[in-house]
């Protein structure tokens, strides 16, 4: 198949696997269709290393991408490429904007997490096990992974617990790509409307936390417009929240799925749940595309048999990559003891690499551990095949993961 046959995404992403040895099939740099817009998709971790790095690859949608305004009126992941923040930044732009942000996520900032994540971790478990106990069935996402990573974002951002609710929804959709130009859009404005309520808030309480920081760096030192400020907000909890909900359900699924990894985990928690975490993050890329990037000037490809014109959109195919045979032996293999899992892609590459990961990696890292502490027999509740992922080419994940006791008769059929 050339890289030049357009490959159609499916929205609802039913079988990525198959899709992702699809689109490897076509070669490192191949055509694809997303959601009616065509793209480059970067299938191959070295081309994708290379493009992530190249200064002729831009995300700046408003300056590199011809068709933006036609685009943000017709195209369901508008938000994606029109949010004013680091993500959609370029070169010094990028580099002031991510510096507002980057201290907050340094590795001291991260340590000091620690206990909090434990606290939250604790506080869910004891949940859990008083739902089972009441022989009621534990989702694994909706008890567990869901709530983690939100309060975790909703303690570093300083918002209360009664505004915690109204965020969900909003961000779970900003993933969902089965959503209708309408929806999208309503959502997107819907979630602006709502931080830009909480920013109105914080100016009235402010607090020990990130979101205060950046209305300081607005409103006193003038280093970011409102917009800015709303968006880069925007940023952070959608960045920081359906992506760990991922790595968590994920990295939960693939030991309670291979007893033998799970073992290997269980004799050696302190190194080897953080290679599960790896391992999973290297399998099952949470982010599986990231849209979009642009190029800047015609970028030639000889090797892949490809010329990317200037303008012209370019997706990063963090799941499909995470499986290449050419880095990864037995690559659709789980195995925890894998030398080179941590040379995975899926936090990014270059100037725009994750922020978050070191944090993202903590939260996983300690719910695996506690988990498997609290929950020494637990087994999935559903056969593998009955599990579902959710709608979504970006987002990487299951819709549930029900789980109970071995040997208990509480099973059931996965919705
Ligand atoms: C498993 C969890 C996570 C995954 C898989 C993930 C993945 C990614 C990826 C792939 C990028 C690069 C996007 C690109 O290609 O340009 C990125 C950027 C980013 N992530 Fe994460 N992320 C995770 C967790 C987090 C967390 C917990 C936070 C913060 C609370 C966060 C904040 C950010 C920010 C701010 C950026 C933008 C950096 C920039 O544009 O300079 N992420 N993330």
């Amino acid at each position: 198949m050339s890289p030049t046959e357009v490959l159609v995404l499916d929205p609802k992403a039913r079988d990525r696997v198959a899709e992702d040895r699809e689109l490897r099939s076509r070669g490192p740099v191949a055509r694809v269709d997303l959601l009616g817009l065509e793209a480059w998709a970067v299938s191959h971790p070295d081309y994708l290393k290379r493009l992530l790095t190249d200064n002729r690859v831009s995300k700046d949608s408003r300056r590199h991408y011809p068709d933006f305004e036609q685009t943000v009126q017709r195209w369901p992941l508008w938000l994606w490429i029109a949010v004013e923040n680091m993500f959609t930044a370029y070169g010094a732009d990028h580099r002031a904007l991510r510096r507002l942000v980057g201290p907050a996520f340094n590795h001291r900032r991260t340590q000091a997490m620690r206990p909090v994540i434990q606290d939250i971790t604790d506080r869910l478990l004891t949940r859990m096990l008083a739902k089972q106990e009441a022989g009621d069935l534990v989702d694994l996402r909706a008890d567990f992974a869901h709530q983690l990573p939100m309060d975790v974002i909703h303690h570093l951002m300083g918002m209360p617990r009664q505004w915690q609710e109204s965020m969900a929804d909003p961000v779970a959709k900003v993933f969902d790509t089965s959503l209708d130009i309408a929806a999208a859009l309503q959502n997107g404005e819907d979630l602006k409307a709502l931080l830009a309520r909480f920013v109105e808030h914080k100016r009235a309480h402010p607090g020990d936390d990130l979101t205060t920081d950046l209305i300081h760096a607005r409103d006193g030192e003038r280093r970011l417009s409102e917009e800015q400020l709303v968006d880069t907000l925007l940023l952070v909890f959608t960045a920081g929240y359906e992506t760990t909900v991922g790595l968590i359900v994920n990295t939960h699924r693939n030991l309670l799925t291979h007893p033998r990894q799970l073992d290997i985990v269980r004799r050696n928690p302190k190194e080897a749940t953080v290679a599960a975490v790896q391992e999973t993050l290297r399998r099952d890329a949470s982010i599986a595309f990231l849209p979009l990037r642009y190029a800047t000037e015609p970028i030639d490809l000889p090797e892949a048999d490809v010329r990317i014109e200037k303008g012209e959109p370019i997706l990063a195919a963090y799941s499909a990559a995470g499986r290449h045979p050419d880095i990864f032996d037995q690559p659709d293999v789980f195995d925890v003891l894998r030398p080179n899992a941590s040379t995975h892609l899926a936090f990014g590459h270059g100037t725009h690499l994750c922020l978050g990961a070191p944090l993202a990696v903590a939260e996983a890292e300690i719910a695996t551990r506690s988990f498997l502490n609290a929950f020494p027999d637990a087994v999935l509740a559903v056969e593998e095949h009955q599990l579902t992922p959710v709608e979504s080419i970006i987002s990487n994940s299951l819709r549930e993961l029900p789980i109970t006791r071995r040997g208990d008769k509480h099973t059931r059929k996965a919705t």
